[in-house]
Formats: structure tokens, sequence, C-alpha cells
């Protein structure tokens, strides 16, 4: 039977129509269709994230919502698919760029696992013309490099699917940065993409499938160009299969290659990448750190979107929170769940093995969970063992670490007197930390604009050492204390 899903925007008031037949999953209406909505465990009912108020032909819970994945069409029906937008940090530190004096305008792309970050450039003036940043429409097919792999390697439509994803966003972003800056009747000369490893590969159509099992072999690591979708597209040299074009971008853009002090890159996103510099040698490493602190496998997390809780502050014998843009509480993205953990540990609400009792009330809708420390706990310990191992490389200790950079929205907005409570970085360094914001993009635009760059961003790859952690001898040991909370 032919029914009819209808999805209530609230953007423009203009309602979405879409044709399906009784029988079908909402999930596969949505994804054919083109319609992006989160799905951070790739629709296998595991998460509870892709849930939406619906009614009509379709069955609900007693509250009146539905989980994207789950439910199956019987009848015409509609569902409220308003979703908030995240904020999604496109600034960095560099404020000019050296070109090679090329007229015409250019596009950089950082391409995260959750973001996309865009900038059009005057590849003359090397200066940013508009910038606009998007949600990575791939994420209905799960929150990690991992899910999105494993959808690639099902079948090569699949492997299709995620590069057209791709490819359709920045073609739309193009578009938006041109209206934006008055130049429609204007051309993209060139793009460049940055990001991790398997973005990288679906971005570019390359055989992804060596990234998914040991030994993780990337099908390219050196920065080219080549032609994509019939565009012309710089691609930033990847490390190695977990350290991607976003992390040699980023290492550029904070002048990894001058100065001589023993210097600390951290980015967390998606994934946690660290790199560490001392003495001419270049350590880096990749933390499986997973995607808690970007709110998903927490019970009441969400991205940085209005309404997520983003601080908590300790005040008198309780405490106090903000939410992001005033709005009322919806959630708790990364920079709140470690304020309200480090709250917790101080007061002794969590032991030291991360043993919490009953639930945390942040207000009357936000809690924390016991299994939500336990998340947390995870991903912190693979940061801070992360850092741990590649000190130990350089026969550093903590204290000889003279600069820290913090890339990545998440980066700029931790209170790092509270991630130093609770274990995710040294103490040592807290007073060292610089927010780099988004590193890469500035990384990514330099390459664009500048062969110059290109060759240091080469260099730099070159140079740096990856070490797999997973094959330390005593990664375990090292991870297993950093679990703790002190
Ligand atoms: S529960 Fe539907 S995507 Fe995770």
């Amino acid at each position: 039977m032919n029914c009819t899903l209808t999805i209530l925007s609230s953007e423009n008031g203009n309602n979405i129509q879409l044709a399906c037949s009784a029988g079908e999953r909402l999930y596969d209406v949505l994804a054919r269709n083109g319609i992006r909505f989160s799905a951070p465990c790739g629709g296998k009912g595991k998460c509870g994230k892709c849930r939406v108020h619906a009614w009509g032909g379709i069955k609900t819970d007693n509250d009146g919502t539905c989980l994207i994945c789950k439910t199956y069409i019987e009848n015409d029906c509609t569902i409220d698919f308003n979703e908030k937008h995240a904020r999604v940090l496109t600034g960095g530190i560099v404020n000019t760029f050296e070109t090679d004096g090329h007229k015409g305008l250019g596009l950089a792309a950082d391409i995260g696992t959750t973001t996309i970050a865009v900038y059009l450039m005057d590849m003359l003036t090397g200066k940013e013309l508009a910038r606009t940043s998007m949600l990575n429409p791939q994420r209905i097919h799960g929150a990690d490099v991992i899910s999105r792999l494993q959808y690639a390697l099902i079948s090569e439509d699949n492997r299709r699917t995620l590069s057209n994803e791709i490819h359709t966003a920045l073609d739309e972003a193009g578009r938006i940065l041109l209206e934006k800056a008055g130049l429609s009747n204007q051309s993209i000369l060139l793009s460049a993409f940055a990001g991790n490893t398997v973005m990288m590969h679906l971005a570019s159509g390359y055989d992804a499938s060596g990234l998914a099992k040991a030994p993780f072999i990337p099908y390219y690591t050196a920065a080219h160009r080549r032609t994509v979708y019939g565009k012309k597209v710089f691609l930033g040299g990847c490390v190695s299969g977990y350290v991607g074009a976003d992390t040699t971008a980023a290492m550029l853009a904070c002048g990894f290659d001058t100065g001589d002090e023993t210097v600390l890159l951290i980015d967390i996103g998606t994934n946690g990448e660290i790199v560490l510099r001392d003495k001419g040698r270049y350590f880096c490493c990749s933390c499986a750190a997973g995607p808690a602190f970007e709110g998903a496998h927490i019970t009441c997390g969400t991205g940085a979107v209005d309404g997520a809780i983003d601080h908590l502050t300790e005040r008198g014998s309780g405490f106090t929170y903000t939410t992001i843009n005033g709005a009322e509480p919806s959630g708790i993205c990364g920079s709140g769940l470690i304020d309200a953990i480090a709250y917790l540990a101080r007061n002794k609400s969590i032991n030291p093995m991360g043993r919490m009792g009953e639930r945390f009330y942040i207000s009357d809708n936000v809690f924390i969970a016991p299994e939500d420390v336990r998340e947390v706990q995870l991903a912190k310990a693979a940061i801070a063992a992360g850092i741990e191992i590649l000190c130990s490389k350089a026969q550093i200790s903590y204290g000889e670490i003279d600069k820290v950079y913090l890339a990545g929205g998440f980066g700029n907005c931790i209170s790092v007197a509270s991630a130093c409570s609770i274990g995710l970085l040294p103490k040592e360094i807290e007073h060292k930390t610089t927010g780099v914001g988004n590193a890469a993009g500035d990384g990514i635009k330099m390459q664009l604009l500048s062969e110059a760059s290109v060759r240091r961003a080469e260099k730099l790859r070159r140079l740096t050492e990856y070490v797999e952690l997973s094959a330390e001898p005593d990664f375990e040991d090292i991870f297993s204390d950093n679990l703790l909370f002190y």
C-alpha cells in the first residue's frame, strides 16, 4: 500500500512529503530521500538518539515518540523532525595566509566525522571570503569511523553512497558560500580537503578496505591532487591509517616545524589524536576515545546544540550550570560532561574506581547515570594513556612540556581545570594550554593557497612517527592506571 510520510519543518514552514510504502522502515525512507538525521549507533537500535515525535499510521511509545531506526510505517503518518543544529567551530589561529598568487576561488574543507567546516578563499589575496559548517550527512550510518567503514565495506553501492553524501554536502556548501560572498556567477578553481584518514578515503573515492582491519594500511598517505566527480581536488597528506590529513594540517597551522620548544597538540573530536614534538622528533598516536565527549553513548548526551548543558560550576554547597544560548536544558555536551564528572569526583559521589550510586540530576530532565561515568572513564583513560606513552617515547616528563595546543571544538570549550582534575589531561600542563580552534581548517587553507605550505606539511607528515598504542607492551597497564579518578 502506498502512503505518505510528512515531515514537519519549523525552519521555513514548508513541510516535506515523501512517498513510501506500508511496511517500510522509517530510517530507510528518510535515508533514501537524503533527509539528514543522527544515528550514532548506525541504526542498530542501541543508542536511542534517533527518537522523534510521530503520529498517524505509525506505532509510537506512550510518550508519542519512536526510534527512526526501529519503526515501520503502517499508513500515512507525520513526524516532527525538528533537528537542532550543532554549533560547529570554524575559527582557527592563523590570520594571514600566504599565497602563490593564482587568480580565482578555492574551497578548503575540514571533513570531520561529525561536522564539516568549509571556507571560500580568494586564491590571489589569501582572504577568507565566507565560511559555513554543517553536520556530516554520513552520520546516519553511525557516529564513528568504524561504523562508516563497516557500512562502506558491505557493498560498492554503500561506498558510493558515502562518497556521494560528502560531495553533495560540499557542492551545497560551495553554492551557499558563493552566494554569501556575492559571487554566484563564479566557479571554484580548486578544492582542498583535510580530515581523518577514513574520511579522506571516502571523500576521494579511494579504497578504504585496508583501514578496516589490522595493520590498517591506507590506500594513500602523501598529499596530491586528483579529479573527483569531475572537480580538481587537493588531498592533504595522512600520517597513518588512524592519524589523518586533519592532524597534518593542524601541525602546520600550529607551526610544528618552527621553534624548538617541546610542544604537545591534542585534538579531541570523535576520536583523539595527539602529537608531541621534542628536540626535532615527532611522535603521534590516535586514541580510541570514542564519541562520548561528543554526546554519543551518554544517556542524556548531545552535541553542542542549543540547550546543551555546556558548563557546571560548584557554588556554595551546590552547583550552577549554563546551557548553549541560554535555552532550556535539553541534554549535556562534552564540556558539561567533564565539568559534571569533575564535580562528582570532587564531592566523592564518584569513588576513585569510577563507581557512582544513583543518578545525578543536573536539571529535571538531564542527569548523569552510573553507566555514563564508565563511558567517560574509558574515554579519558584512552587520551591520558596516549599522552603518557608519547612522553615516555620521547623520554620526557610532563613538566618538560612547554606548550600545549588544544584543537577542535571540544578542546576549545572544555574547562582545562576540570579536565586535569579527572585525569583526562596531566595536572602539570594545566597552565600551559592554548585553544587553537579549528587548526586543521587553517592548515588546509594554507595548503590550498601555497605550494610552500604543502611542502612544509609533507615534511612534517614524513617526520612524524606513528605510535600504535595497542602494540606498546605496557599499554594495558597504563590504560588501567588512567581509568582511576584521583
Ligand atoms: S537507536 Fe536508532 S540510531 Fe541508534
